[in-house]
């Protein structure tokens, strides 16, 4: 039997609990062991709840005691997660996460420490929830060099971008709708201005080139600014708007991005719809790859960080490769980056001086009163920027794919 620690009992470790109490024999089966759950750390009580028993509120019972192999972090949050789980690697125990955030900024260095110390450091629930991407990128396509990931890696903006899409109706009456209902945070910031994708992407693209991407050198917009005209329009065009998480490799450079981007039908993220992510994997051996499935949610994120610990007891005293390390990887400048601009413009505007500016465009009708679009040819953004300022009466551009 091997005996683990679950750090908090909220939305996610009561998952954990769920996961391995309802599959537990299946689980040992697979894992080779029985999964005991010895502590859960939390700092309230569970008066009545069967897990009491093993609610403790001092870190240092679960950290000194040898029993405990395997620590599940699913606190959230750098601090004190960052502490607990370094020590607990330290200390020879493995840890299995869900952390984004404490993987984007502290992964390449946990991973060294846990290198170091013979056990493991697993966070396959940090990205896209159940869905399998970190594993396939250590492991099931390590033949490949990865060409381009482009994912959408956030559900609460991907529910609210496909209820404005299917019903008509503008950001912030969706954003309500979704806060009542409890998909999107009382504070949505992280997850509208993008700042959840971007962490994703930034693992996603560390794990791929196998180098600390910080974070805070991808440029990142969120979907506060999408209307539901922006959408009448996608829509005219037989196209969508998704928050795309992207990093492309072009020549030697990577470049990475968090923006609202238009996609046709046969882009392959066109069809996730709701609170489901996906997420586009070109390789230059297997082409282009899809994973798809439920992007958070308790039991499916609870389902991922469960696997994790049937893996670290599968490897118990032997560290499971991984190739991000903490050497930077240097971001190729974003805003040499090519895109065509879908563009809005006021009636005011005149479509010569458009045309003067931006060279061939297509004009999109979309029967609009007031206004008119078109979408450029592909350009850098710093051309765009540079040829967009010239113009009043600007009311919307989004990047496109289309
Ligand atoms: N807030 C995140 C989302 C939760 O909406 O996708 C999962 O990381």
């Amino acid at each position: 039997m091997v005996n683990i620690a679950v750090l908090g009992y909220g939305t996610v470790g009561s998952g954990v609990v769920e996961v391995l109490t309802t599959n537990r024999e299946s689980i040992a089966k697979k894992a080779g062991e029985d999964i005991n759950i010895k502590y859960v750390l939390d700092l309230r009580d569970f008066e009545g709840d069967p897990i009491q028993e093993k609610i403790v509120h001092d870190y240092d019972v679960i950290l000194n005691d040898e029993d405990i192999k395997i620590v599940v972090e699913v606190m959230g949050g750098i601090n004190p997660a960052y502490t607990f789980v370094k020590d607990a690697l330290l200390k020879g125990k493995s840890v299995a996460t869900s952390n984004k955030e404490l993987v984007a900024k502290h992964g390449a260095e946990l991973l060294r420490i846990a290198k170091e110390n013979k056990v493991n450091f697993l966070f396959e629930a940090s990205v896209g929830g159940g869905i399998p991407i970190i594993r396939p990128l250590n492991n099931s396509l390590t033949a490949d060099e990865i060409n381009e990931i482009t994912g959408i890696l956030n559900g609460t903006t991907n529910y609210i971008l496909s209820k404005m899409s299917a019903e008509g109706l503008d950001f912030d009456t969706v954003l309500k709708d979704a806060q009542d209902k409890g998909y999107a945070e009382r504070n949505p910031e992280a997850d509208v201005e993008g700042h959840d994708a971007c962490r994703k992407i930034a693992i996603l693209t560390s794990l791929a080139y196998g180098k600390q991407v910080d974070f805070e050198k991808i440029q990142t917009e969120g979907i506060t600014k999408i209307t539901d005209t922006d959408i009448k329009y996608a829509k005219k065009l037989n196209g969508s708007i998704k928050l795309l998480g992207q990093s492309k490799k072009v020549g030697d450079e990577v470049f990475a991005i968090v923006a609202p981007i238009m996609i046709g039908a046969n882009h392959p993220l066109f069809h996730v719809n709701d609170v489901f992510n996906g997420i586009f994997v070109n390789g230059n051996m297997i082409g282009d790859a899809m994973f798809y499935g439920p992007g958070a949610g308790k039991l499916p994120t609870a389902s991922a960080v469960v696997a994790d610990v049937v893996d670290e007891v599968k490897h118990l005293g032997v560290n499971i490769t991984s190739i991000w390390s903490e050497e930077k990887l240097k971001l190729g400048d974003i805003k040499k980056a090519k895109y065509k601009y879908f563009i809005r413009f006021a009636d005011s505007v005149k479509l010569d001086a458009v045309k003067e500016a931006f060279g061939a465009v297509t004009t999109v009708d979309a029967g609009i009163s007031g206004e008119f679009a078109v979408i450029t040819e592909e350009m850098s953004q710093e051309n765009f920027e540079e040829k967009i300022k010239g113009f009043d009466g600007v009311l919307n551009t989004i990047r496109t794919e289309l």
